[in-house]
């Protein structure tokens, strides 16, 4: 019988063991990466692979978002970030992430009037902000909001919900995660909710949610809109990071949208992932406050005795594009605002003196998304501790498309790694009286 060959098979690697050898099926993706598929790996030899950090290990294939970090390009679906950046809104990019092609008028009117739809929160949700500690910080008030969805739409649990089912899904969580997001913050300042009004576009409708009062409408400038607008695209998807993956393995063991993307964001809540955004601003601080000179900060990332955040991308290997429109951007909003901030010409200097340091050369360090975008929330008007919602707003469609992917995808497996062992090996039970301390191994 001949073999079959799988579809994206251009050719195979041969793996050399002491004891044998086995050629593997080698893959091939629309932009030519390539990929060693070891599916059969442990079964053919009884060896698995070891990767930590997985950075040699794709965990899936996927159509949505493409990175070379070699030439710092990012496209979602086929479209360049820049030409979306500057071209698109926040709706129309989470409707192409989600189902693959741009939308046509009718379907993004259609989106946005389910998007409005859903934009109020349930009263027994909006309770859940009153039972919240007023510094309880809003990330975990996010986490916990958008899993309790499940409570409310137990009809949405499924993981193979239908196509309409699926619309609602979206809909409730792009939609109602800008509700949350400005009522933990109402609730932290101790403002009175604002509740969203359908008439405004996606980002002034946030905004306005965030900053108007009962008597004093605030009315975003078109700058402020156009920023957020931006951030938030950027934000949208970036393949396989700490979150989206997190997202497809929680998603993979059958977990609902909303449970799945809740995990997205305890995952990103981390500073070495979206709580960067918060950790550059508080470095920038210091060194204005004169705590810290920007060359002692740039001496110490060098001693490893501290990392320069907002610095250094697992992928990119040339400069984030993110990093790039963002800069422009914030400066073009301060212009527009009239204002100046001390920390953008910080940044400028750290990035100047990083740049140019054989260290950070070496080592292919270059800002990140998040070394320009606090600055724009700082300009917006957001408070440090709603930076890194920010991120997990713009970042709810790429987890969704990711968890819908992988929803319909026949060939998908729970996630489930393995590990090499390097515990004891067997022993036995000691009895209470006969245990010596730190024979059990703490020492405590
Ligand atoms: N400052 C100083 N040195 C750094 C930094 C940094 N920010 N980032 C990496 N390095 C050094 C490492 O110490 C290492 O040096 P070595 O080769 O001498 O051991 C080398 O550069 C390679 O770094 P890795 O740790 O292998 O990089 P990795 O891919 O594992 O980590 C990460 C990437 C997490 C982004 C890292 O660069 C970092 O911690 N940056 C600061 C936090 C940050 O900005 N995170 C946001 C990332 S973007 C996002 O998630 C949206």
């Amino acid at each position: 019988m001949p073999t079959q060959v799988k579809e994206g098979v251009v050719s195979t690697a041969l793996l050399k063991l002491p004891s044998h050898e086995v050629s593997l099926p080698l893959v091939e993706g629309t932009e030519r990466e390539q990929a060693i598929d070891i599916t059969s790996l442990r079964s053919d030899t009884g060896c698995i692979t070891l990767d930590s950090g997985f950075s040699n290990t794709g965990a899936c294939e996927s159509g949505i978002t493409f990175i070379d970090g070699e030439k710092g390009i990012l496209r979602y679906r086929g479209y360049p970030i820049e030409e979306l950046a500057n071209h698109s809104t926040f709706v129309e990019v989470a409707w192409l992430l989600i189902w693959g092609e741009l939308p046509t008028a009718e379907q993004l009117a259609s989106f946005r009037r389910l998007l409005s739809d859903y934009e109020l929160l349930h009263e027994g949700m909006r309770h859940h902000f009153e039972g919240f500690p007023a510094n309880g910080h809003p990330m975990a008030m996010l986490s916990a909001v958008i899993n309790a969805c499940g409570c409310y739409y137990p009809e949405l649990l499924e993981t193979r919900i239908n196509d309409e089912q699926f619309r609602r899904a979206c809909a409730i969580l792009v939609s109602k995660v800008r509700t949350m997001a400005a009522f933990s913050y109402r609730m932290t300042y101790g403002k009175p909710m604002m509740y969203p009004d359908p008439k405004l576009s996606y980002c002034s409708n946030f905004l306005h949610m965030m900053f108007s009062n009962p008597h004093a409408r605030y009315d975003a400038p078109p700058a402020v809109v156009k920023a957020l607008r931006q951030f938030l695209i950027l934000h949208a998807d970036h393949e396989q990071n700490c979150s989206t993956s997190t997202v497809r393995m929680v998603g993979s063991s059958g977990a609902n949208v909303f449970a799945s993307v809740a995990s997205g964001v305890c995952a990103l809540w981390g500073p070495l992932h979206g709580g960067a955004n918060m950790a550059v601003i508080e470095m920038l601080e210091r060194i204005r406050e004169g705590g810290e000179s920007v060359k002692s900060i740039v001496e110490k990332a060098k001693r490893k005795q501290f990392l320069l955040m907002g610095f250094g991308h697992r992928v990119y290997k040339n400069f984030d594009p993110r990093a790039q429109i963002l800069e422009k951007t914030c400066g073009e909003l301060l212009d527009e605002l009239g204002t100046s901030d001390p920390l953008l010409d910080i940044a400028r200097e750290l990035a100047e003196i990083a740049l140019t340091d054989e260290y950070f050369v070496e080592r292919k360090l270059y800002p990140n998304v998040d070394f320009y975008s606090g600055i724009i929330l700082r300009a917006i008007g957001l408070p440090l501790n709603m930076f890194t919602v920010m991120f997990a707003i713009g970042r709810i469609p790429g987890w969704i498309a990711h968890w819908y992917e992988l929803s319909r995808d026949p060939t998908a497996r729970i996630a489930r790694p393995r590990q090499i062992y390097t515990g004891p090996t067997e022993r036995h039970y000691v009895p209470m009286d006969q245990r010596v301390a730190g024979s059990t191994g703490s020492g405590a």
